[in-house]
């Protein structure tokens, strides 16, 4: 598909922080394909929540503590990462860049960062996998089909991706009315190919004046029990993204997921949800320490991922602002937002005396 921009062969040098792509990206993108990726749920006040709740959070320094020996890498699920910041499984990459999904998982592999690749990529999750030197997770949205479904999983789990990532907080898209203002829709030549031979459950009216969500969409979004189903196909861990709730984490982790993604889908889909960061807390006291807790919303800066870790995350997802280091650089800004990212986020561990990660405690939030 054409550009309005192509990707710069090298990043300017006034993008120094992550929200410095925005205006940059924006002329790559087009303002069609920059409404997808950036716009969120009607009003938005979920969006701007997500970054707005890390605001308002206050970190309290620690002095003079040694430091000496000090790193940023996690286990997860038996897995380790140099660092807590993940790729956020995100669709249709091909609209960001031509190369799509195959230059993030060079951006990601350059920074060692973990990839969660959406059900919707634009390239063959197998092409990604072999293009990949780092850790790979595989985002599923459950298929009407349960046939089609199992084969998904098999493929992933063929190709070598080690996690699934359940997203069931998307059943139907939201009010869109950023997109819809933009006249978005999909260009030709972007498709979810890896469902391409699905067939496509009947989404057509019953009848006139039909509800647009009761009826064709809603008969057939996964439930509890598709979601046991899951579990008992694959052998992989599977981790259920898009939980606020506690009662629903408490659900999750009693069927046998290995992990919640605490999500809001970054405010794509109900407006006026809480902040993410606003409802971790209550999650991770529900929860326990039982299984790992991961974060998506607003992470922005090193400070969120300090403050996210420090209120019950293990790790946390980083989502458009990779895409928009995509459509500026390519496979570079993709890496160059990790490493601004990675880079802040030491940084604040330093300031705070965290040496490692595991001390990353709820005592660097300062209290009034
Ligand atoms: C998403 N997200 C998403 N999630 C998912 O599980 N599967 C998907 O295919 C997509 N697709 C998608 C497209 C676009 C354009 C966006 C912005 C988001 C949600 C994503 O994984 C993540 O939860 C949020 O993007 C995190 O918020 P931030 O970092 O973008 O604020
Ligand atoms: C979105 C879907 C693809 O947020 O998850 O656009």
């Amino acid at each position: 598909m054409p550009f309005p921009l192509p990707a710069l062969p090298q990043i300017p040098p006034e993008i120094v922080a992550l929200t410095d792509y925005e205006p940059l990206a924006r002329q790559h993108l087009g303002e069609k394909a920059w409404a997808y990726f950036s716009g969120g749920a009607a009003d938005e006040i979920t969006l701007q929540d997500n970054r707005s709740a890390f605001d308002q959070i206050k970190l309290l320094p620690r002095v003079l503590r040694d430091m000496k020996g000090g790193h940023t890498r996690v286990s997860l699920l038996g897995q380790t990462f140099e660092h807590p910041i993940l790729l956020a499984p995100i669709a249709y990459q091909r609209m960001a860049h031509e190369d799509g999904e195959l230059a993030t998982v060079l951006g990601a592999s350059a920074l060692n960062a973990g990839m969660v690749v959406s059900t919707r990529a634009s390239v063959p999750i197998e092409d990604i996998a072999a293009a990949s030197q780092t850790q790979l997770w595989f985002q599923l949205y459950m298929q009407p089909d349960r046939e089609f479904t199992r084969q998904l999983v098999k493929r992933a789990e063929a190709a070598g991706y080690t996690t699934l990532v359940l997203t069931v907080d998307a059943p139907l898209n939201g009010i869109r009315n950023r997109q819809q203002r933009a006249q978005f829709s999909m260009p030709a030549g972007v498709e979810a190919i890896n469902l391409r031979d699905m067939v496509p459950p009947d989404m057509r009216p019953r009848m006139a004046g039909e509800n647009v969500a009761f009826g064709a969409l809603l008969d057939v979004a996964p439930t509890w029990e598709d979601a046991e189903w899951l579990l008992s196909i694959t052998k992989l861990p599977v981790i259920l993204k898009g939980v606020l709730s506690p009662e629903d984490a408490e659900m999750a982790i009693v069927r046998g997921f290995a992990g919640i993604i605490v999500s809001n889908h970054g405010g794509r889909i109900l407006d006026t949800m809480p902040a993410t960061i606003d409802v971790l807390p209550q999650i991770a006291s529900k929860v326990a320490g039982r299984v790992p807790i991961l974060l998506d919303g607003g992470i922005r800066r090193g400070t969120d991922v300090l403050k996210a870790i420090a209120l019950g995350a293990s790790a946390v997802l980083v989502g458009r602002p990779y895409i928009f280091g995509l459509s500026v650089g390519g496979a570079v800004g993709v890496a160059h937002v990790l490493n601004i990212l990675r880079a802040e986020f030491e940084v604040a561990m330093g300031l705070t005396g965290c040496a490692t990660v595991d001390q990353i405690q709820p005592s660097v939030i300062w209290k009034r």
